[in-house]
Formats: C-alpha cells, structure tokens, sequence
C-alpha cells in the first residue's frame, strides 16, 4: 500500500518584513494569493490531509483560502514563535496519522515547479525512517538557512546566527522535508529556543535527526525562483514578474499573439484561445475566459468577463465582473461594461457605461450613452433591457428599471424613464435658445 501522506504548510508568520496588514500569505501573485499557489502544488501531490497552520489574521487567511481548497484543515498557532513550534501545533490533529508528513512554508510558491515535490516524496520512499529535505546551491543565499557538513552530519544554521564564514556557504535551504510522523514528533520536542531570534527552529530538527541516528538524505534541486521564498515586497514583485513570464510563454505557445509581451498582464485563471491578438499594455484580472480570433487593444483592463469569438475590445476599454460579451462584439475607447450581456455583433465603441443590462444582437449605442443603475438613495441597482436590433442616439441615458424593445431608436441626448415599445422612436426635444448676433 502507498504510505500515505500528510503535509502541513505554515502559514502563521506576520510577514514583518512585507510591513502590511494582510498576512503575507495573501499577497497575491498573478492574481492568486500565495498560499493558493502553494496549495495547488501540494493538492497535485494528493494527501491524504492537508494541514495549514494558522496564526496572524487566522480568520482572513482561512476566509480567504476555504473556498478554493474545501479539505484544507486549519490549525491555530496560538504564539508565532518559531516554524519549529507552527509544525507542532499539529502534533495533535496528526495523533493517529501513521504516513509520511510533508513540511512546507506557506511564502515558498513552487507552483510552477511541478518536478520538485514529486521528487522530494519519491526521493523519501527510499529513506523510510529518516528526513529528507531538499538543498539548493544559489549564487545569492541571502535570507535562506546555510547548510553544511559539521563533524560528518549536516546542520542548518540560520542567516542571523551564521559567523561571517558560514554566511559564505551557498548551499541554501530552501525549508522543504519529508519524514515520518512517528519520528517528527519526538524530534520537535527536542527544539530549544538557543539562537538569536529566540525561537522554536524546525531547521533545527536536521542536526537533531542525525543525534538520534536517522538517515538524513539532502536532495540537491535546482535553484529555481519558485523556491526562492517571499519576505519583502521586492520578492514579491520578482516573483510576479517570473509567474508573468511563464503565463506569456504558455499563451503565446497556445497561439495568442501578444505584441510586447512584458507589457501584458495575466491571471493565473486566464482562459485564452488561439489567434487571439494582445495588443500592449493590456491587464487581466481573475476570471477571464477569451474565445478564439478576438483582438484586444492597447491599454485595457478586463476582469471576470467573457469575450466571444471574432470581438474587438479597446483601445482603453474595462471589461468588470459579469461582462458577457456574444460573437463579434465591438467595445471600443473609453468603454465600461459590468454585469451585462451583449449580443452578437452589438456595437458600444466610445464613451459609454453599460451596466446591469441586457442587450440583445446588432445593438449599436452612440456614442457616450449610459445606463443610469445605481440610485445612491436607495442603493439599488436597477437593469436595462435593450432588443434586439435597437439604435441608442449619441448621449443617450437610459434611467433603469427600463426596456428599450426591439429595433427601438432613441434620438441624440435622450433621457429615457419610461420603456420604449419595439421599434418605437423616442427623441427629447429641449428648448434650445439661440440669440442671434450674440459674440460678434
Ligand atoms: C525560513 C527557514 C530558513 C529557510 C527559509 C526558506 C526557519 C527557522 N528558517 O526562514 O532556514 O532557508 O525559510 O524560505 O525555519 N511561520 C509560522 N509560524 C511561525 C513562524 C513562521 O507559521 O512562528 C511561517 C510563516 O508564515 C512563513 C514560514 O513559516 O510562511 C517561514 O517563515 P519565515 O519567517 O518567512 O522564515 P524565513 O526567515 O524565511
Ligand atoms: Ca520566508
């Protein structure tokens, strides 16, 4: 029978260094909190159980993370003081479990890594009893754990507690192990606090597993940025700038074109089809399903939103949560549509808000017309129905709850409460004054 597996990922820690007020853990990187990434390279792994330990805003990190992983289990360290002391919180959520356990930090993403914890867990299977952790050899170890050889054993030694010799050492720690159950729990037990932090190291428990003459096998991988930690918010902007990377390689390996690549922004999530033309500066956020020979032009932004086949969106349009949009659909500059369906071929190309509506095939809306949704007095958002075939006069306001039937026209600068029946027109007239010989 396969040992089974547990893993706890710790993700109590402050973030100090991050100098904010959301745990560090939920930064997010490509639009996904950190710690979901962490947890999409375990979930591939599947365990039997997946621990997170929880501490600084427990209740926001569980909040956060319950809905994309249901069988996570949360565990509360109470004093953040040390990942020694995080990975023994769950000494007593673990009491029956008799597998392996996997220990791994909630700032270390190694999503796109998906070699890495394979091979650590093959790598362990070969050393039943003892600890098996992972080693990288890193140009730059700063902020890691050295590890190195004393006396024929290998120890970790923390960046602060290093004398300037060891400090030198390149063989990093990247805080990733594999052991027993049976054989962490008295390990952690042993950790004391002698070091200049004062706290609980789990690093620790690698000299203590050589004293109490378990095999220790230190995985040497290649050091990769995914491996690297995030402590401070320049990690965290390096690591979106890598995560970034990857997702414009696999898009343009899918066939999009993106026509300066750096420029253009994905979310983990974005769903792009082939012969999809990125023009540059454009940003995706959560959410985004993109169907095949759309052209997306510069400067947009578009989050929750679908765009069907053969669109044209931008230059400088914004796509929000709920924006349907149909086959060969044009949005055009200065374009917002949120929670709407636009039908196919359906034109809204300058200046306008579409918001909370319907609207149906070869619409054309002139230019700066808006839905009026939100009254600020009630806090209601009201919907707009507009048939198909309808012609919206430039600057029209269509003041919701209100329908405009099929093929209904409005004239230029109308202000439309009540609905228009199919092919009706509805024009204002306003009194326009003109004095004759007034600047001459
Ligand atoms: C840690 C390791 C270091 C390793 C590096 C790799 C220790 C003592 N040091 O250092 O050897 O090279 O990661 O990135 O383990 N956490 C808790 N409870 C706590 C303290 C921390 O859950 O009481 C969590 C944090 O939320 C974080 C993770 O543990 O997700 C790592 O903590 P962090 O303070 O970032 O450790 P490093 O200094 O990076
Ligand atoms: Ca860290």
């Amino acid at each position: 029978m396969k040992n089974e597996l547990a893993v706890i990922v710790l993700a109590a820690g402050k973030g100090t260094r991050m100098k904010s007020e959301l745990p560090k853990v939920l930064h997010p990187v490509a639009g996904t909190p950190m710690l979901h990434h962490v947890l999409g390279a375990v979930e591939r792994l599947e365990p039997a159980r997946t621990l997170v330990v929880v501490g600084f805003g427990a209740d926001k990190v569980e909040a956060a993370t319950r809905g994309a992983f249901p069988a996570v289990e949360y565990v509360l360290q109470k004093q953040q003081n040390g990942t020694g002391s995080a990975v023994l919180a769950c000494e007593a959520a673990l009491k029956d479990f008799k597998g392996n356990v996997l220990v791994v930090y909630g700032d270390v993403m190694l999503n796109s890594c998906p070699h890495t914890l394979p091979a650590l867990v093959e790598a362990s299977a070969k050393n039943a009893k003892g600890l098996t952790l992972l080693a990288a050899d890193v140009a730059d170890p700063t902020g890691f754990g050295r590890l190195f050889k004393k006396g024929g054993a290998w120890v970790n030694v923390e960046e602060k507690d290093c004398t300037p010799a060891q400090r030198k050492t390149t063989t990093a720690n990247p805080g990733i192990y594999t052991l027993p159950a049976a054989a962490l729990w008295p390990l952690l037990r042993q950790l004391k606090p002698n070091n200049k932090q004062g706290e609980l190291y789990l690093t620790d428990i690698i000299e203590l597993a050589a004293k109490a003459k378990l095999k220790v096998n230190v995985v040497p991988v290649e050091a990769t940025r995914e491996l690297m930690g995030i402590n401070t918010r320049q990690e965290l902007a390096n690591m979106e700038m890598e995560v970034q990377d990857q997702l414009r390689s696999m898009h343009m390996e899918n066939g999009v074109t993106l026509l300066d690549p750096y420029t253009v922004y994905f979310a983990m999530d974005t769903d792009i089809a082939n012969d999809v033309v990125i023009e540059p500066n454009v940003v995706f956020g959560p959410k985004v399903i993109v169907d095949s020979n759309v052209l997306i032009r510069a400067f947009s932004h578009v989050e929750g939103a679908h765009i069907g086949k053969g669109s044209t969106v931008g230059p400088f349009a914004r796509l929000r949560p709920g924006a349907e949009l149909a086959g060969g659909v044009h949005i055009g500059n200065f374009v917002e549509i949120k929670n709407s369906t636009v039908g196919a071929g359906s034109k809204v190309n300058h200046l306008s808000y579409i918001g909370d509506t319907t609207m149906g095939a070869d619409v054309n809306v002139g230019a700066g017309s808006i839905t009026a949704n939100y009254n600020k007095k009630t806090g209601k958002k009201s919907k707009t129905i507009i048939g198909d075939g309808a012609s919206l006069g430039s600057h029209t306001t269509l003041v919701a709850p209100v329908t405009m039937g099929k093929n209904a026209v409005t004239g230029a600068g109308t202000v439309v409460r009540e609905s228009i029946e199919p092919g009706a027109l509805a024009v204002a007239k306003p009194h326009v004054l003109v004095k004759k010989n007034y600047n001459k």
